[in-house]
């Protein structure tokens, strides 16, 4: 690591290097040095990442950009430069490492506390799209191809369902049949970007809580981080995978069914945060959130009955039935949107 380090321009020497945080996906440390400086190594994940030059060029694209239009240090991440001037570093063993400064006096949450940390997560990917409106967002790699082309996603599905490896299909009749009766409804968003009628942006595609800093004293949106999959894309798409993980009243792999509901309040409360925050949505925009919301749901449920399918290549899981669990989780959450629809778009709507 130390040698990793040495490839950097820091200020000071290092004097101490410890793992740091929960991320799943790259291994994290804290750097301190003798000028009392402090940074975050971070060792990308080559599993997880297969193009990690394209991946750093959107990472160094949007923090420059935004970090030209504020004065604030803390309000975006910054990547430290190697001796080199590139914006990271690959070892002699093909490790990629950056770093980045470190946000002090910021809290970064694993589980809401209270609502208002919801509210502070929706303002905080709100103010994302916001800062980058004006970005060429097609000018960003797309890091990972078809990430939210749902009509891809079915096809994906379809070919599983084809080769059916396990024999697994013939169990699944009701969610083979759920899916199928929405496959048209689907491709709404897709269709949507395909003509032209919603902006193209700049989307985080990660949007958890605990990839938004917080100010620690007031507790209020500082900055969003992990940009590894920051990508082309429609607000919906952020706004929609925030509802689906954020405003569910069960876990995604609660197996007690009955507990899994869209919460209208935590769903309002992500709107007002959000759309504010956005700085002027579009009339066509605002009515696809809740597009949003319900399609990264199906999708989300659909991939998970394709790994399932695939004999759960993709998400690792701790008991065989672990993706299915998932599926019918996710189909659950569906419904209990599709019953509560027309709130969920007056809400959206009258946010403007
Ligand atoms: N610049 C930073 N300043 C302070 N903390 C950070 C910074 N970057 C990352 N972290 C912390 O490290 C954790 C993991 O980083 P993240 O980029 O989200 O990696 P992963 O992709 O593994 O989730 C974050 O949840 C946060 O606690
Ligand atoms: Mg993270």
């Amino acid at each position: 690591m130390e040698k990793a380090l040495d490839a950097f321009c820091l200020e000071g020497r290092p004097v101490s290097c410890e793992r740091y945080g929960m991320g799943h996906i790259n291994r994290t440390w804290l750097v301190a040095t003798d000028a009392g400086r402090r940074y975050i190594l971070q060792q990308l994940s080559r599993e997880a990442f297969h193009d990690i030059p394209a991946l750093m060029e959107n990472v160094r694209a949007v923090t420059e950009y935004l970090a030209e239009r504020t004065d604030d240090p803390r309000a975006s991440l910054h990547l430290i430069p190697t001796r080199d001037g590139a914006c990271w570093h690959r070892d002699g063993e093909g490790e990629a490492f950056r770093v980045y400064d470190f946000v002090e006096d910021s809290l970064c949450l694993q589980a809401t506390e209270t609502p208002e940390d919801f509210v502070q997560s929706a303002v905080a990917f709100g103010r994302f799209q916001y800062q980058l409106r004006d970005f060429p967002a097609a000018a960003l790699g797309e890091t990972i191809p078809n990430f939210h082309n749902t009509p891809e996603r079915y096809r994906q599905f379809d070919a599983a369902l084809r080769a059916d490896p396990l024999g697994r299909a013939k169990e699944l009749g009701r969610e083979i049949d759920f899916v199928l009766a929405r496959r048209e409804e689907a491709g709404t968003l897709q269709r949507l970007r395909e003509e032209g009628s919603l902006p193209l942006r700049v989307t985080h595609n990660d949007t958890k809580l605990n990839n938004v800093l917080l100010d620690a004293k007031t507790r209020r949106a500082l900055c969003v981080i992990d940009l590894d999959t920051v990508m082309p894309g429609l607000s919906a798409f952020d706004f929609g995978d925030s509802i689906r993980f954020g405003a569910s009243t069960a876990a995604e792999d609660e197996r007690d069914f009955d507990r899994v509901k869209v919460d209208l309040g935590l769903y309002e409360l992500f709107v007002r945060g959000f759309v504010p925050a956005c700085g002027g949505l579009s009339a066509e925009e605002l009515q696809s959130l809740p597009w949003g919301a319900r399609l990264m749901t199906l999708e989300c449920g659909l991939r998970f009955l394709t790994d399932y399918l695939n004999g759960d290549v993709y998400f690792s899981v701790a008991c065989p039935e672990h993706n299915l669990v998932r599926a019918r989780n996710q189909f659950r959450l569906v419904s209990d949107m599709e019953a509560k629809w027309d709130r969920m778009r007056q809400i959206a709507e009258s946010a403007r």
